[in-house]
C-alpha cells in the first residue's frame, strides 16, 4: 500500500485495516473450567458404522481426584478394550474408574484391573477441571437443539473438542483422529441428567428429581449383611397390590427419607393418599438389622439382593443391587393372602456431591491388567 498518498481510497483501506485489527483482537471467551464436581450421562457414537453406540455417565469430584466414566453395554471403549481380561462380552458395561490410577472395571463379570503400566502414566490419571487451558476457542455450533461455544485442544493422536452453553451446560466431548484412522467419537450429554453442586435442601418440597446417594451406605460387602438405609433419600416407584398372585391396583408414588430430620413421606399419585411409610413411624435406617439373606433375583431388568425381616403380621423383603440401589420393597401378609409390592424406578444417575462410594474399586482390581494400556501422550475419556 502506498502510505504516503492518502487517496480517498487509501483511507478507506487505512480504516478498513484498523477494524480487521480490532476483530483479531476482539476478546474470544477464554476456555472454561469444569466445575470441581459434576456428573451428567451422554450417548456415545463414532462415524464409523461397525462401531456401535452406547450410553454412558461421567461422575466426576477432583476434590477428593475421583472420576468414574462409565461406558455401558455396546461399548467399544480404547481403555476398556484389549486388557487382557477374561470376557463373556468384551462389550458389556465397563467403568474406568479413576482413584487415582485408571482402573478397567467390568461389574457385571466383577473383572477388574488396573489398566495402565506404570500406572499413573500420563493420560490414565484424573483430568483436572483446568484441562482446557490454552484451547483455543472455536465458535459457537448448534448440538441438540442447543447454542454451544466449542474450544479445541490438540493432542498427540487426536484433535479434543469441548463444548458448551453459555451457562457452563456441557453439550458434547469430541475427538477427532488423523491418521492412521480417520474417524470421529463423541459424547453427546444429557443436560438434563446433568448436575452440579451438593443437593437442595428443599429436596422435600420438590420432588421431581430422585436421589440416589445410595451406594455408599447400600454397597455390599462380599458376604451380603443386610444394608442400612441411607439416612437422606427419595425415590419414585411403582406400587402394586396382589390377591392370590393377581394385581388388583397399581399407583406410581415416591418416598422421601430423611431420618435425621425425622421425616418420611410416601406420596401415591394414585389413589390420591399420602402416608408415613410403611409402619406408623420413620423407620430407623437399621430397620433391616437381623433380617435373612434370601437370595438373588432378577427385578425390572436388574440382578438384585434380597433380606426379609418376619413381622407380627407380614414378611417384609428388601431388594437391592449389589451397588446399592433400591430394586423393591414387599410386604406379604401372613392371614391373607395378599402381596403388596413397592417396585423402584431403576435411576440412571445421581444428584448432588458425588459418593466417595461411587469411585469405589473392588478388592479385586488390585492387580495390573494382563495386557495393560500404553498410553499414548494424549487426554483419555
Ligand atoms: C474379547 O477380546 C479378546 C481380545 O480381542 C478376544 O481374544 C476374545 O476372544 C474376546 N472375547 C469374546 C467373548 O469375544
Ligand atoms: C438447531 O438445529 C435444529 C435442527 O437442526 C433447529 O430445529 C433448531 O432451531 C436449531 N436451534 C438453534 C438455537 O439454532
Ligand atoms: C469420520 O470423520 C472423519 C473426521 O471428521 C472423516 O475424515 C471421515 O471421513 C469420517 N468417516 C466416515 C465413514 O464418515
Ligand atoms: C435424558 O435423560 C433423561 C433422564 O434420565 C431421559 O428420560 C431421557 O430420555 C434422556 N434423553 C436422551 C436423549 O437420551
Ligand atoms: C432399567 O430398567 C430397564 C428395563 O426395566 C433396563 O432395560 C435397564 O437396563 C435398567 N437400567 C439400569 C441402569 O439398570
Ligand atoms: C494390593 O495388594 C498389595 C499386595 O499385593 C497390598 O500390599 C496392597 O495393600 C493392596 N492394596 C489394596 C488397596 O488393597
Amino acid at each position: 500500500m502506498p502510505f504516503f498518498k492518502m487517496t480517498g481510497v487509501s483511507v478507506v483501506a487505512c480504516l478498513l485495516g484498523v477494524m480487521s485489527l480490532t476483530q483479531t483482537f476482539k476478546v474470544t471467551p477464554e476456555p472454561p473450567s469444569w466445575p470441581s464436581a459434576f456428573s451428567v450421562g451422554f450417548h456415545e457414537d463414532w462415524n464409523i458404522s461397525v462401531i456401535p453406540s452406547n450410553d454412558g455417565a461421567w461422575y466426576y469430584d477432583y476434590t477428593i481426584r475421583r472420576a468414574r466414566f462409565d461406558h455401558l453395554q455396546g461399548q467399544s471403549n480404547n481403555f476398556c478394550q484389549g486388557r487382557g481380561l477374561t470376557l463373556k462380552d468384551n462389550h458389556s458395561d465397563c467403568h474406568l474408574i479413576f482413584a487415582p490410577e485408571m482402573y478397567v472395571h467390568y461389574p457385571r463379570e466383577k473383572q477388574c484391573c488396573r489398566a495402565c503400566a506404570p500406572a499413573l502414566a500420563e493420560g490414565c490419571t484424573v483430568l483436572k477441571p483446568a484441562w482446557l487451558t490454552g484451547a483455543k476457542y472455536i465458535g459457537k455450533q448448534n448440538i441438540s437443539g442447543m447454542v454451544c461455544h466449542g474450544w479445541e485442544k490438540q493432542g498427540a493422536k487426536a484433535a479434543d473438542r469441548w463444548y458448551q452453553t453459555e451457562d457452563g451446560t456441557p453439550c458434547q466431548y469430541y475427538e477427532k483422529f488423523g491418521f492412521p484412522i480417520y474417524a470421529h467419537h463423541m459424547l453427546t450429554f444429557n443436560i438434563s441428567t446433568y448436575k452440579v453442586g451438593p443437593v437442595q435442601g428443599s429436596v422435600f418440597d420438590v420432588p421431581n428429581y430422585w436421589v440416589v446417594s445410595f451406594t455408599q451406605t447400600f454397597r455390599l460387602t462380599l458376604d451380603p449383611q443386610p444394608p442400612t438405609w441411607p439416612s437422606a433419600f427419595s425415590i419414585a416407584f411403582y406400587e402394586e397390590i396382589f390377591v392370590f398372585i393377581a394385581p388388583i391396583s397399581g399407583n406410581e408414588g415416591a418416598w422421601h427419607y430423611d431420618y435425621a430430620n425425622g421425616r418420611a413421606r410416601h406420596v401415591r399419585a394414585l389413589p390420591s393418599g399420602e402416608t408415613v411409610l410403611p409402619g406408623c413411624t420413620v423407620l430407623k435406617p437399621a430397620w433391616l438389622t437381623g433380617a435373612k439373606y434370601i437370595g438373588k433375583q432378577t427385578i425390572s431388568g436388574m440382578v438384585c439382593n434380597g433380606w426379609e425381616k418376619q413381622g407380627a403380621k407380614a414378611a417384609d423383603r428388601w431388594f437391592q443391587t449389589e451397588e446399592g440401589m433400591p430394586c423393591q420393597y414387599s410386604e406379604s401378609y401372613k392371614l391373607r393372602p395378599e402381596l403388596h409390592t413397592v417396585t423402584f424406578s431403576n435411576v440412571t444417575y445421581k444428584v448432588g456431591p458425588i459418593k466417595d462410594s461411587i469411585f469405589h474399586v473392588p478388592k479385586y482390581c488390585n492387580r495390573t491388567c494382563p495386557s495393560p494400556y500404553k498410553p499414548p501422550p494424549r487426554i483419555g475419556l
